[in-house]
């Protein structure tokens, strides 16, 4: 910009001025956008509130509703249902047994041969099949006829592997049913309804076990029976308690979540009037379904679920499991975009509901490069807003960490709800420590007894900072005293695993002699 004749000075002065003018004023609104941002953050948080007296009141209420779901059907969101899983494993289990493990669309056939005398699982062998697409929406006939081939198929290859003695004259299964089921005996329920896009009209309200045993018999497989028909929940519980008999309860937190403990017989008998010999049973809590006046939501939860296909169901689901939490940041980036202009233009990608999920929330919550590059490839890649600064990367780096510090600590709350409801949280008051379970009574003395909870599903497996903010917040709860009594085990596929272990303990002739 050298040559400029003196007749032009003036004029260049004006423009530089103008120009100053629009910089300062892009400055002043950038800095309007920025603190709105910054507003919408705080808000945010503070909305998420997880005080550990907030906590504390969270613990309440899941016992309380434990209570009140117990006492009578729809006396609390909590369903409460009885698994009639009445004898956990617990390592003596022994002889050949076999699991039908149905995930949707997937399935998986599983043998395992337990040593009894904790010599615990000596082979175990799976098959994994897929259910062709026109047999979601066929006749059951047709549904399980194809199951039971399968199945048969897969015992007669492993009999003829292991070359064992098949002096088998009676075969157990277990089998993971993934759909909404009202049990009638640990092997046996009935269907409610279909999810996962299945849609086999003849099914509802038939029984599960009833339907695959006759498609066994046409198949050969006669000598098969159903010995348990169970929740993967309780499969959880099931490996849990195999491996160590302290496990009194089971949590999955993955897509999905949901919980199971070992009530004792005195509480289910007083609320449910049902004659057990037993110690105790496995309640499906359907957690999913919790709902207190305490749970911090916000009005992104409220406008997710109102949203949703289920408009206030499953409310504790919504705000903790990685079905959801994406979904969650991404309403709030989304707010942030509408209400500043710290994103650029809109984009409408950021508009799609679940476009951002948990996983790639992971990714950016816990992006350790110091430019935050991921987070940056994410919100392009996934969210189309390009180029974003440095301070409004680490803006999204803390949404992230807000939603799942939440989650992770109403799970805890959640976890130490159930440990209250039967007296394991060192609260005096409710049977101090003697809650002695179904075969695993652990020894016990002033309410001090070592407690463990099986923990299965990615959001904790594979999500560090909301594993440790869990661990963190259990042990803040509980108070340094009781802390060390609880132990979170991560357990692995109690829906496979699990149902074979609970075919064998519900078997007569597994145990030891
Ligand atoms: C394990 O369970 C079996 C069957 O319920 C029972 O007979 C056995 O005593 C239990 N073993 C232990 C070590 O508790
Ligand atoms: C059991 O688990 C599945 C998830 O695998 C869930 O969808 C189902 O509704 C659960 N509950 C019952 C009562 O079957
Ligand atoms: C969890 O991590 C493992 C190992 O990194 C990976 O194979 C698996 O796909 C992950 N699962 C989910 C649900 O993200």
């Amino acid at each position: 910009m050298g040559k400029v004749g003196f007749g032009m000075t003036a004029g260049i002065a004006a423009v530089t001025c103008t120009v100053a003018a629009a910089v300062v004023g892009r400055r002043i609104r950038s800095r309007r956008d920025w603190r709105r941002a910054v507003e919408v953050v705080r808000e945010l948080e503070a909305a998420c509130g997880t005080s550990v007296n907030r906590l504390r009141q969270v613990v309440d209420a899941m016992a309380v509703e434990m209570h009140a779901g117990l006492a009578s059907e729809g006396g609390s969101k909590l369903k409460m249902l009885l698994t009639f899983v009445d004898k956990l494993p617990n390592g003596s289990e022994k002889g050949i047994f076999y699991a039908l493990d149905i995930g949707g669309t997937n399935f998986r056939v599983i043998r395992v041969h337990l040593g009894g005398r904790r010599s615990g699982i000596l082979r175990h062998n799976v098959e994994r099949n897929s259910i062709p697409q026109h047999l979601m929406t066929s006749t059951s006939e047709e549904l399980f006829d194809f199951i039971a081939m399968s199945l048969k198929q897969f015992v007669d290859r492993e009999e003829e592997k292991t070359s064992e003695p098949s002096l088998v004259s009676r075969r157990e299964l277990g089998v993971t049913f993934p759909f909404p089921v009202k049990q009638r005996c640990v092997s046996s329920g009935i269907l409610m309804k279909w999810t996962k896009g299945f849609s086999v009209a003849d099914m509802i309200g038939k029984d599960v076990s009833e339907s695959l045993q006759q498609s066994m018999i046409k198949k050969d497989l006669g000598s098969m029976r159903v010995a348990a028909l169970v929740n993967d929940t309780v499969g959880t519980l099931a490996v849990g308690h195999y491996n160590d008999e302290d496990t009194v309860a089971a949590v999955i937190i993955g897509t999905g979540t949901n919980a199971c403990y070992l009530e004792r017989a005195d509480a289910i008998i007083k609320s449910q009037g049902l004659l057990m010999a037993s110690g105790g049973m496995v309640v499906n809590m359907e957690w999913g379904d919790f709902w207190s006046s305490h749970l911090p939501r916000t009005r992104y939860d409220i406008d997710l679920d109102a949203e949703s296909p289920s408009p206030n169901d499953q409310v504790f689901e919504k705000m903790i499991s990685g079905m959801y939490l994406g979904d969650i940041v991404r309403r709030v980036v989304l707010r942030i975009s509408q209400e500043s202009g710290i994103f650029g233009s809109a984009s409408s990608r950021l508009s799609t509901p679940f476009i951002l999920g948990t996983p790639l929330m992971a990714t950016m919550h816990q992006d350790d490069t110091p430019d935050l590059r991921e987070v940056a490839a994410i919100l392009n890649d996934v969210l189309g807003i390009a180029d974003v600064s440095l301070k409004a990367r680490k803006l999204i780096v803390n949404i992230c960490d807000i939603i799942t510090h939440r989650a992770a600590r109403l799970v805890a709350a959640g976890i130490v709800g159930i440990l209250k409801k039967i007296g394991r949280d060192g609260s005096s008051g409710v049977a101090g420590g003697r809650a002695k379970g179904g075969g695993g009574a652990s020894s016990s003395g002033g309410g001090k007894s070592r407690t463990v909870v099986a923990i299965e599903g990615s959001l904790y497996t594979n999500y560090t900072l909301f594993r440790e903010y869990l661990n963190d917040a259990v042990a803040e709860i509980l108070g340094k005293e009781f802390s060390p009594f609880v132990i979170l085990k991560v357990t692995e596929d109690g829906s496979g695993i699990g149902a074979a272990l609970l075919a064998a303990s519900h078997s007569p002739n597994s145990a030891d002699m």
